[in-house]
């Protein structure tokens, strides 16, 4: 009985800002020993720029995360939950430059084709995305050699066509139609933006051996916030200010983005994503307490403010 309650109390006094003080200095320490610089120095300054700065490392915890949930350890996932970042870094420099979003910020910084030109920030996005796959199949340490396999797959389709950048595709296709449809909509969102945070969940699980059951359940999870993540990106566009972001704001509605509040306007639109959000945490019922900085990352999702 002593013993319930203290379980129950433990976790309704789970600390996210100090799970993330640990973890986010973690993930900076891990990225910053896998990207060393060296020559050709222009390309490696360029890809630790906008890796090393800052930014909330939500993709790596969350992989970190599952991992240990289905009973792994941190060393088993760090690898993967750095190649997460890089990937995610190699979208975002990628996605500024001025064939895509044109943004002259990104994480509080002039963006990556600003300081180094278009020509090296393409391809500091090249090798991010590359050294990523490098950086699983060499680093990772403790799994089996399927598991890794499994993982490399993973993130390849993630990605690449039928993920992240065909959602970008979408995106850029849909800008200045007003008549974009809500599947087209959904398309773009748990593309450009869902499938990333999906793999990084679901990574986490494999590379610790999770049953399938667990896997499918922490993918649905995942999906509600990855749906729910774009959401509130969508909404602080409009509510939010540059320094809070540490990017512009406003440009969604200049360049005629395909939003969620441009569908169903800002309060239906944060009322969909707690809705997400909830139901994410609902699939998580069962896993025990190991479960808790799940769910807190979950709630950071509709209550962050950049
Ligand atoms: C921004 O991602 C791009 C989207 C997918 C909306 P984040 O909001 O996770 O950016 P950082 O990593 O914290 O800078
Ligand atoms: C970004 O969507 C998705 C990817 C980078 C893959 P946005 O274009 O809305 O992201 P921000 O607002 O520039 O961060
Ligand atoms: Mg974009
Ligand atoms: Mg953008
Ligand atoms: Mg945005």
């Amino acid at each position: 009985m002593v013993q319930t309650n203290s379980v129950n109390s433990q976790a309704s006094v789970f600390d996210l800002s100090s799970y993330l003080a640990e973890r986010q200095p973690l993930v900076e320490a891990a990225l910053d020993q896998a990207v060393p610089l060296t020559y050709p120095e222009t390309l490696y300054e360029a890809m630790r720029y906008s890796l090393l700065a800052g930014g909330k490392r939500l993709r790596p915890i969350l992989c970190l995360a599952a991992c240990e949930l289905a009973g792994g350890s941190v060393e088993m996932a760090l690898p993967t939950a750095c190649a997460l970042e890089m990937i995610h870094t190699m979208s975002l420099i990628h996605d500024d430059l001025p064939a895509m979003d044109n943004d002259d910020y990104r994480r509080g910084r002039l963006t990556n084709h600003k300081v180094y030109g278009e020509d090296v920030a393409i391809l500091a996005g090249d090798a991010l995305l590359t050294y990523a796959f490098e950086y699983v199949a060499t680093a990772t340490q403790g799994v089996p050699a399927e598991q890794v396999l499994r993982v490399i797959a993973a993130l390849g389709k993630a990605v690449g066509a039928a993920g992240l950048v065909g959602g970008q595709v979408v995106d850029l296709a849909s800008e200045g139609n007003p008549d974009v449809t809500i599947e087209t909509l959904t398309f773009i969102h748990t593309h450009k933006t869902g499938a990333l945070l999906e793999v990084s969940v679901t990574s986490g699980a494999v590379l610790a051996g999770a049953s399938e059951p667990d896997i499918e359940r922490l993918a649905r999870y995942a999906q509600g916030i990855g749906l729910a993540f774009q959401i509130v990106d969508d909404v602080l566009d409009i509510t939010s200010t540059p320094e809070q972001l540490g990017k512009s704001v406003g440009k969604d509605l200049q360049a005629q983005k395909a939003t969620y509040p441009s569908l169903w306007g800002i309060e239906e639109s944060k009322r969909q994503a707690q809705q997400l959000v909830d139901e994410a945490k609902a699939e998580l019922q069962g896993f025990g307490e190991l479960r808790q900085p799940l769910i807190a990352l979950a709630d950071y999702i509709t209550a962050r403010t950049h």
